[in-house]
C-alpha cells in the first residue's frame, strides 16, 4: 500500500531513458537520431525539426473509428449487395490489418523507441504508436459492424498462407528489435537497427499495406462499403505519414552514420525489395483469383513495382523496376485527403472530443 512518511529523500529521482543520462544542458548540435548522447528528456533545442513538424501535423490528422457511420455497411453486407468476391477482398483485408497495426505497434513501443535519442523523432513515434492503436480500433469497429466471426479474423495470419507469409517476412525484423539485449553502438547492431527500419517504413507500412488500401478504396469509389472505405482512407493518410517519417529518420540515421551504408547493405536491402514484391503480389492473387471491381492482380503488378521504386528512390536506392507506371493515378487524391474533403459523402467532417458523434 502506498504510505506518505518523512523520511528524507536520499537522492533526487531523475528518471533515467537511457543508461548514461547526461546531466548538462542540450545543444542541439549534439543531438543524434542514434546513439546519441544528449539527455532524451530535454525536447528542445530542437535539431532534427522536421519530426517535431510531422508530429504536429500528425495530431492535426486525429481522428475515432466511431466517428464514421457503419449503417449503410451492415446493410449492404447483410443484404446480399456484395458479391463473392467482393466479399472475400473485405475478409482477406481484415485478416491481415487487423494484426499487422498489432505488430506495428510492438515494433514501435517494444523495438524502436528505446534506440532512437531524438527526443523529438521519439515524440513523433509515440503518436504514430497511438495512430497504431487507433488502426487497431478501427479494423475492430468494422469486424463488429459486420458481425465477422471473430476468431477467424484476428487468427488470420495464422490460416491464411499469404498473409502469414507477409507476416513471416517482416517478424525477424520486428523481432530484432525487441529482444531485451537489443543495443545499438557496434556497425552490426546500427546496420540490423537500420535494416529494421527499411523494413517497417518503406515495405510494411509502404508497401504490404497497398493491395489492400487500393481494394476497399476501390470498393468506396463504387459506392460500396463507404464506411469501411472512409476508415481506410483515414488510415492511408496516417501510413503515408508514418511511411514519410520512416523514410526522414532512415535518411537522418544514413547522414549522421554513412559508414553504415555499404554496398553489401545496400544490395541486401534491394534484395529483401525483391521479395516483398513477390509476397504482395502472391497475396493480391489469393485476394482476387478473378477480376473484381475493375481491378485483376496483374494491375498490382504494375502497381507494386512503382511504389517500390517510389520507396528506393527515397532513401537513396536505384529504381528495381525501371519505366513502370501507377495504374491507379486516383491513389495520390486519397492520400492527400484533407479531413474536410467528405469524399464517399459519410457525414463527419470534423473531429469532436468527448465521445462518439451523433447521426441523422
Ligand atoms: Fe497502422
Ligand atoms: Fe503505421
Amino acid at each position: 500500500m502506498l504510505s506518505f512518511d518523512d523520511t528524507p529523500v536520499q537522492k533526487p529521482a531523475v528518471p533515467s531513458s537511457n543508461d548514461s543520462q547526461p546531466s548538462g544542458r542540450v545543444n542541439a548540435v549534439d543531438k543524434k537520431v542514434i546513439n546519441g548522447t544528449t539527455d532524451v528528456n530535454q525536447l528542445v533545442p530542437f535539431k532534427h525539426k522536421w519530426a517535431w513538424e510531422k508530429y504536429l501535423a500528425q495530431c492535426a490528422n486525429h481522428w475515432m473509428p466511431q466517428e464514421v457511420n457503419m449503417q449503410r455497411d451492415i446493410e449492404q453486407w447483410k443484404t446480399g449487395q456484395l458479391t463473392e468476391d467482393e466479399m472475400r477482398i473485405v475478409k482477406r483485408n481484415l485478416g491481415f490489418f487487423v494484426t499487422a497495426d498489432s505488430l506495428a505497434a510492438n515494433n514501435i513501443v517494444l523495438g524502436t523507441y528505446r534506440q532512437i535519442t531524438s527526443p523529438e523523432c521519439r515524440q513523433y513515434l509515440l503518436r504514430q504508436a497511438f495512430d497504431e492503436a487507433i488502426h487497431t480500433h478501427a479494423y475492430q469497429y468494422i469486424v463488429e459492424s459486420l458481425g465477422l466471426d471473430e476468431g477467424e479474423v484476428f487468427n488470420a495470419y495464422n490460416e491464411i498462407k499469404s498473409i502469414r507469409d507477409k507476416d513471416e517476412f517482416l517478424i525477424p525484423f520486428i523481432d530484432v528489435l525487441c529482444d531485451p539485449a537489443f543495443k545499438t553502438g557496434s556497425l552490426e547492431n546500427d546496420q540490423k537497427l537500420l535494416r529494421s527500419l527499411i523494413v517497417f517504413a518503406c515495405i510494411m507500412e509502404g508497401l504490404f499495406f497497398y493491395v489492400g488500401f487500393v481494394q476497399i478504396l476501390a470498393l468506396g469509389r463504387q459506392n460500396k462499403m463507404t464506411g469501411a472505405a472512409e476508415q481506410y482512407q483515414y488510415i492511408l493518410r496516417d501510413e503515408s505519414s508514418h511511411c514519410n517519417f520512416g523514410i526522414d529518420l532512415i535518411n537522418t540515421i544514413k547522414l549522421e552514420n554513412p559508414q553504415l551504408w555499404t554496398e553489401s547493405f545496400k544490395a541486401e536491402i534491394v534484395e529483401l525489395f525483391k521479395k516483398a514484391v513477390e509476397l504482395e503480389y502472391a497475396y493480391a492473387e489469393d485476394t482476387m483469383p478473378r477480376g473484381v471491381l475493375g481491378l485483376n492482380a496483374s494491375m498490382f503488378k504494375e502497381y507494386l513495382r512503382f511504389i517500390a521504386n517510389r520507396r528506393m528512390q527515397q532513401i537513396g536506392l536505384d529504381q528495381l523496376f525501371p519505366g513502370v507506371n501507377n495504374p491507379f493515378p486516383w491513389m495520390s487524391e486519397m492520400i492527400d485527403l484533407k479531413k474536410e474533403k467528405n469524399f464517399f459523402e459519410t457525414r463527419v467532417t470534423e473531429y469532436q472530443t468527448g465521445g462518439a458523434l451523433s447521426w441523422d
